[in-house]
């Protein structure tokens, strides 16, 4: 055993160099709780809900900005600490007009405070009286609700704006009870810096920020299920979680722990799903008769599409014709393009729009 040891809860335990005692507890398998943390983000150390005793400390410490060094004694869950950790979830509880509440579809994490709610038995009833945050539901933005009544200024969106997307479309205004989130000059999301990446909603713990697209599905019959899969929208190969309820896709989250985007989506990843259960969404062939399109069988349409690669090749010879694949499509029929060009016309032109 190394000299990098503390004591956590009786145990001796190792720790890696710059570990926090946040990180070394929870490798432990201890639930220390969180609301201002997220993995990406560096520690803010605002909720203090995740407070340990450290001895020789006069006061809890909280876990995610403390540091582990050498010979540390560590306790997690001692009845003091649960007691001070009830206290202040029902002070944040107090901040939310209508409780914690679990709606799934609102965002990844939008349900963690609900859910410490319950852990602690935390209703706002002991502290009522004014609460921050004024609630933006107007913006006409068609992706992001905006439903600060519910913020408990955690800032998660704002450090996760700046420090994941680089963006700092939005801010934090005044302090205490008049804290705000806000954007540049208060305005509306769209005329701000925001490329509706989704990030703040995803990492919401309060539902405070909500995705307006799912949140269309929450009468949709059935249970949420969650499907492990790729975006398909261009060639990065960000993991994903296709939200479904029976046949219907209500919702898209980032994968967390997806290699390639690490809880990172674009706007089109995040919010462009609906398309594919959209009432114009093309499912049969057509094919162009007297100047109109009509619809065709599949043998109907791909006869007209070898008549029109046999005419171009015959008047033009083989290198006229070239393919760019599509980057919603699936590897198998990327490749499926490339063979029918390579093999079936003799030339390489051919590219896929997710190349880059
Ligand atoms: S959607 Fe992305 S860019 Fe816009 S405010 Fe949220 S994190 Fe920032
Ligand atoms: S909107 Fe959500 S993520 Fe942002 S500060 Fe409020 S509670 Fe935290
Ligand atoms: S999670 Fe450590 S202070 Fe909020």
């Amino acid at each position: 055993m190394s000299g990098n040891t503390i004591t956590l809860d009786g145990k001796t335990v190792e720790f890696a160099e710059g570990e926090t005692l946040y990180d070394v507890a929870r490798r432990h398998g201890d639930t220390v709780p969180t609301l201002c943390y997220d993995d990406r983000l560096e520690a803010f150390g605002a909720c203090r809900l995740c407070v340990v005793e450290v001895e020789g400390s006069a006061n809890p410490v909280a876990s995610c900005t403390t540091t582990a060094t050498p010979g540390m004694v560590v306790r997690t869950r001692t009845e003091a600490l649960e007691k001070h950790r009830k206290t202040l979830m029902e002070l944040v509880v107090s901040e939310n007009p209508s409780g914690a509440r679990i709606d799934p579809l609102r965002g990844m994490a939008s349900q963690e405070l609900a859910h410490l709610a319950v852990r602690y038995e935390a209703d706002g009833s002991r502290f009522q009286g004014k609460q921050s945050g004024r609630s933006h539901t107007s913006d006409p933005n068609p992706m992001i609700l905006r439903d600060y009544d519910h913020c408990i200024s955690c800032y998660r969106c704002v450090r996760v704006c700046a420090e994941q997307e680089g963006d700092y479309a939005i801010s934090v205004a005044n302090r205490g009870f008049h804290t705000q989130i806000t954007t540049e000059f208060g305005g509306f999301l769209e005329d701000s810096a925001c490329t509706f990446c989704g990030q703040c909603v995803q990492t919401c713990p309060t539902g405070a920020l909500g995705d307006k697209r799912s949140m269309q599905h929450q009468d949709t019959p059935g249970e949420v299920e969650r499907t492990r899969s790729i975006c398909p929208y261009c060639g990065v190969g960000c993991s994903v979680d296709i939200l479904t309820k029976g046949e219907t896709v209500v919702g898209v989250h980032p994968a967390m722990d997806g290699p390639a985007n690490e809880g990172a989506l674009c706007v089109k990843g995040q919010f462009g799903w609906d398309w594919v259960q959209h009432r114009d969404r093309l499912r049969t062939p057509l094919v162009r008769k007297d100047g109109k399109f009509v619809e065709a069988t599949w043998d109907e349409a791909l006869d007209r599409v070898a008549e029109g690669f046999a005419a171009v090749r015959e008047k033009h010879g083989r290198h006229a014709i070239y393919a760019v694949a599509s980057g919603r499509a699936p590897h198998e029929s990327a490749y499926s393009v490339q063979k029918f060009i390579r093999a079936g016309f003799q030339t390489n032109q051919v590219d896929n729009c997710s190349r880059a």
